[in-house]
């Protein structure tokens, strides 16, 4: 029987028995080992593989509480902006929950894949002439009007069920890792975790791996030049780490190569920064955070090539060789 997050996790989050449970099977993702990765960096690094939640990244986590909150609050529109990810899971909710999602994103910034999935689950999706930071200022301002629930991540209910990824990993280690390592976006996740790690009493580090150009980074998902949470990331005591896009690509690929993970760039951050040495500690635990074919256009820029043979055997096994 799938696990609805809220039930496993409901002593833990803002809800109550009458909180109607708006669920899609998320959370509970599996928490893999790394070996060849951990004998390259002689690390013991486990893998949190937030792919498998249902709309293909982490952000389930935290908006099937969003958004079953803004259900019994009675809401009756969700809005919010995003460089994609956001946006397919407050579409896939909203449908879940039968309720109209407003998606905001920044013209012509966000991933092919993310857009077609948000709007295959029914939600508006309006581009905005600008970047997610303006995208995000005008989804608060219309939340304020009052027509709108704003379920991006200072939504704290967000927050709330984000901060589970932590009791899982501690939970299947058998105790807690020597860092948290994730990517920084916009902070949401960051402080979601501190705010777990704060709930289990734990003083464990987080490294949160940023890109070094953030308006024009390849990893488009945290393509945010103004991080809304910066405050409270530097409040938490988050180890903020800085990768380039050429480090991101690196990590990327050998988590594909090496371990059979295909994520999306932003998701290879974390291992960025191990791999230049920047994470301190032996076992580590790296959370991906959104699926690979979230974004195969950029797979495409990168994967080796396609090669064309004829239908014959030895034109296959000549090419094979190569
Ligand atoms: N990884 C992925 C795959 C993301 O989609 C995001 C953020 C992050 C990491 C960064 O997390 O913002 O909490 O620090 N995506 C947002 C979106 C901005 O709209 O989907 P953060």
């Amino acid at each position: 029987m799938t696990t609805a997050l809220i039930d496993r996790f409901r002593d833990r989050l803002p809800v109550s028995e009458t909180t109607p449970v708006v669920s899609l099977g998320e959370g509970s993702t599996p928490l893999l080992r790394a070996p060849r990765l951990s004998e390259r960096l002689g690390v013991e690094l486990w893998l949190k593989w937030e792919a498998s939640n249902p709309t293909g990244s982490y952000k389930d986590r935290g908006m099937t509480v969003a958004v079953s909150k803004a259900v019994e609050e009675g809401a009756e529109a969700i809005i919010c902006a995003s460089t994609g990810n956001t946006a397919a899971s407050a579409a896939a909710y909203a449908a879940r929950a039968g309720i109209p999602a407003l998606v905001l994103t920044p013209q012509g910034a966000v991933a092919g894949a993310k857009v077609a999935q948000t709007r295959m689950l029914g939600a508006r999706v309006l581009e905005v002439r600008g970047d997610f930071d303006e995208a995000l200022a005008a989804a608060q301002e219309l939340a304020r009007r009052g027509t709108h629930v704003l379920v991006n991540s200072v939504n704290p209910y967000r927050r709330e069920g984000q901060k589970t990824a932590v009791f899982e990993i501690v939970e299947e280690l058998g105790g807690e890792p020597d860092a948290f390592v994730i990517p920084y976006g916009g902070g949401g996740n960051t402080s979601a975790y501190a705010t777990g790690l704060g709930e289990l009493g734990s003083t464990t580090p987080i490294y949160s791996v940023e890109a070094l150009h953030r308006p024009t980074t390849l990893a488009s998902a945290i393509r945010i030049g103004e991080p809304v949470h910066a405050e409270s990331v530097a409040a938490a005591g988050a180890r903020i780490v800085t990768v380039s896009d050429e480090e991101i690509v690196d990590a990327w690929r050998e988590l594909a190569t090496l371990e059979g993970l295909f994520c999306e760039p932003s998701s290879a951050a974390g291992l960025a920064a191990i791999r230049k040495g920047a994470v301190a500690g032996e076992r580590l635990a790296v959370t991906i955070t959104g699926h690979g074919l979230k974004d195969t256009e950029i797979a495409e820029r990168y994967a080796p090539p396609l090669i064309l043979v004829d239908a014959d055997p030895d034109a296959i096994a000549a090419a094979a060789r190569r």
